[in-house]
């Protein structure tokens, strides 16, 4: 669906952004002080970013994605990576809920896969679902604060070339926050890629301990 059909045709629009993965994995390590438990990476398409933190961590990793080939490509770049983590794979889609229990991941990363979302209030609350109690996601889309500008302009120019696929939205700040409030959730920050872009970023959501 969103994944490129021939994966190596299309190499360049990944070879580009290859970069990107470590350097946001390492802002969630940085940020939340990634080890160890259940990370979930929702709408993980190649499964780069789920697998960058998969290398720096001792993290259980949890690959889910709507699209059936997507998540054969996961499985192969997790196979190519060497990771030694435990690795699980779902074909879902997070609008119509997860086949996890409540309360499930200590950490939830979702880069670039709400602005395909039918139903983003319903995705949202979903994740709010199956994070612990004390756990935090991050869900939206962006390259992350740890990227250099040159490679941000690169970047940016690269996927005006490109082109985005059918469906895709990206929200702005206000609209991420109307979301979070809409799916209920009361520990929450918009993350904004940069002060002057005007779409995009994320929510950094925390669930109370009670
Ligand atoms: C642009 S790709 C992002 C892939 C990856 N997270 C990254 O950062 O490169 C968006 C992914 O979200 C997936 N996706 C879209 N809608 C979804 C849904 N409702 N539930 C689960 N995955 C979904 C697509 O199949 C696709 O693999």
């Amino acid at each position: 669906m969103l994944i490129p059909r021939d994966f190596n045709e299309n190499r360049f629009v990944y070879d580009a952004m290859m970069p990107v993965f470590p350097l946001i994995a390492q802002q969630c390590i940085d940020d939340y002080q990634l080890d160890q438990g259940i990370c979930l990476d929702i709408g993980a398409g190649s499964g780069h970013l789920g697998t960058e933190i998969a290398k720096i961590t001792n993290m259980k990793m949890y690959y889910i994605d709507i699209d059936p080939e997507a998540m054969a490509l996961a499985k192969s770049v997790v196979a190519a990576s060497n990771i030694d983590n435990e690795t699980h794979f779902i074909q879902a889609d997070i609008c119509q809920g997860l086949p996890l229990e409540d309360n499930f991941a200590d950490f939830i990363i979702s880069r670039g896969s709400m602005w395909f979302w039918e139903d983003k209030v319903k995705g949202t609350e979903e994740i709010y679902r199956v994070l612990k109690k004390g756990g935090t996601a991050l869900v939206g889309g962006g390259l992350g604060r740890y990227i250099p500008s040159t490679m941000r302009r690169r970047l940016t120019a690269h996927r005006r070339n490109v082109g985005h696929p059918e469906g895709y939205r990206r929200l702005t700040a206000e609209e991420l926050g109307a979301v979070a409030i809409q799916a209920g959730i009361s520990e929450f920050k918009i993350i904004e890629e940069k002060p002057k872009v005007k779409k995009g970023g994320w929510i950094e959501m925390h669930k109370p301990m009670e």
